[in-house]
């Protein structure tokens, strides 16, 4: 068999992973792929002559790569979104199978390429995007292809993750803990796509287009990152008997699928409440499979880079199954439809009364109260100035109802900021 001649765009943190990993494991992967694996070229902006390329050659014009005649799989590892999307869009168009690890083009023109791929019988491999080395879409697509899919839960930004974390493990405050993550190279210099929660959307619509055939429509995710979290809330949420974690969700509703990215309280019982640090976990519920949970290393050069060259290699065996998702999917329904129970805490005077007031007010709108928390128990730092957090586990009520009432609390007189409101999830089997 002749060997799988490939070109790799970019030279950053997953490309060299990817040129590692097929250098430390050579003889295995060749032989589990039943060919040879052989990088050609390797193209980006800038050569990094301190970057060995395993007798690959160097290219400074990754618009070139897709169009030789000689490659077999065009890997696309450079980030963003125009020239990223151009560049797998000319190797599809030129009879290459395509892997990449960029989430944002999948979420944006994942819809057209996959089509564009499988019109072709090509593949695009893009297990790498999602999770790092979590093997999610091969699941979805394969191992757990014969279950009607109920829900998608994960933690699938790690920067949140580990800011998360450490205010939790650490009690650090969310601006330590960010500059942290930064120092360790886990965010961006500019964390807004992590933090703010667009990154998790972009993996989120993949995962609900693989699971629930919507179309792959980023747009329509509903995001809430993390910035609001305070250590405090952290803190009551432990009180309560929950951890505080940045998950996407995506879920099978009667009248079609929910599609959000938000702050939650998990039960401290739970699996996924005690996935720290930058780990990913993804937990899939089927009608057959139950709940499965996949855990392990979101990103990174080797993790990433796992998954890249396992979908070069699946490339190479061709048994792969084509991929194809949405256009006329499910409807994605409005977070205002999402049902949950909710912790608030309601900044308020240090008054007597002012309890009822709130508990009279969510009573009218028939939300009760499944716990609360008492004055003694408030959080060192707060209510030293005459007012008090009045911390509130609510039952489950639909996001609609719960705005309106809370906008009736907040024009209390007695309340003197604004209210923090994070929805709790409760995931399946978890005993609460
Ligand atoms: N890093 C991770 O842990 C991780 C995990 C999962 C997925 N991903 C995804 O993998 C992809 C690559 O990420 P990365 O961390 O490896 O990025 P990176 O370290 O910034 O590397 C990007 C590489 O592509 C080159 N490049 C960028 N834009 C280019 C352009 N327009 N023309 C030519 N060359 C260009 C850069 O060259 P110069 O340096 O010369 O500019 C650099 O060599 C992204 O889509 C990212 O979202 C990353």
């Amino acid at each position: 068999v002749e060997p799988l001649k490939v070109g790799i765009c970019g030279l950053g943190t997953v490309a060299q992973g990817v040129l590692s990993v097929i250098q430390k494991n050579t003889a295995l992967i060749n032989r589990r792929a039943g060919r040879i694996i052989e990088i050609s070229v390797v193209a980006s902006r800038n050569p990094r002559p301190e970057v060995d390329l395993h007798g690959a050659t160097f290219s400074n014009d990754i618009f070139e790569i897709p169009l030789r005649n000689e490659l077999d799989v065009i890997v696309e590892l450079i980030g963003g979104e125009d020239d990223a999307s151009k560049v797998i869009k000319l190797a599809l168009e030129n009879g290459k199978h395509v892997v990449t690890a960029n989430k944002a083009v999948m979420a944006i023109y994942g819809e057209k390429l996959l089509q564009a791929a499988s019109a072709s019988k090509l593949s695009l491999g893009f297990e790498g995007a999602i999770a790092g080395s979590v093997p999610i879409v091969m699941n979805l697509t394969e191992a757990l292809i014969a279950n009607e899919y109920e829900l998608i839960a994960g933690i699938i930004n790690g920067t949140s993750n580990y800011i998360l974390t450490a205010m939790e493990k650490e009690q650090k405050t969310f601006q330590d803990a960010l500059r942290e993550a930064q120092d360790l190279g886990y965010a961006e210099a500019d964390p807004k796509y992590d933090i703010e929660g667009v990154d998790a959307a972009h993996k989120l619509s993949i995962l609900s287009a693989l699971a629930f055939g919507t179309s792959l429509n980023f747009e329509k995710v509903h995001i809430e990152g993390i910035s609001s979290i305070t250590l405090n809330d952290i803190k009551y949420a432990e009180l309560l008997g929950y951890s505080v974690k940045h998950l996407g969700i995506t879920r099978r509703a009667e009248n079609g699928v929910e599609l959000r990215v938000h702050p939650c309280l998990v039960s401290s019982e739970h699996l996924m409440s005690r996935v720290e640090g930058s780990m990913n976990a993804v937990l899939v519920s089927g009608n057959a499979a139950g709940e499965t949970l996949l855990a392990g290393p979101g990103a990174g050069a080797l993790p990433t880079a796992s998954a890249v060259v396992g979908d070069i290699m699946r490339a190479a065996r061709s048994n792969f199954m084509p991929i194809t998702v949405g256009e006329s999917g499910p409807h994605i329904l409005p977070i205002a439809d999402a049902i949950n129970p909710h912790y608030l805490r309601i900044p308020s005077l240090d008054r007597t009364g002012v309890f009822a007031k709130v508990a009279t007010i969510l009573s009218d709108y028939n939300i009760s109260i499944d716990a609360a928390i008492q004055n003694e128990q408030i959080a060192v730092d707060e209510g030293d100035e005459g007012w008090v957090p009045i911390v509130i586990l609510t039952h489950a009520v639909s996001e609609s109802i719960m705005v309106e009432a809370l906008e009736k609390v907040q024009k209390l007189p007695d309340i003197v900021g604004s209210i923090t409101r994070i929805r709790v999830e409760h995931l399946g089997t978890d005993s609460k």
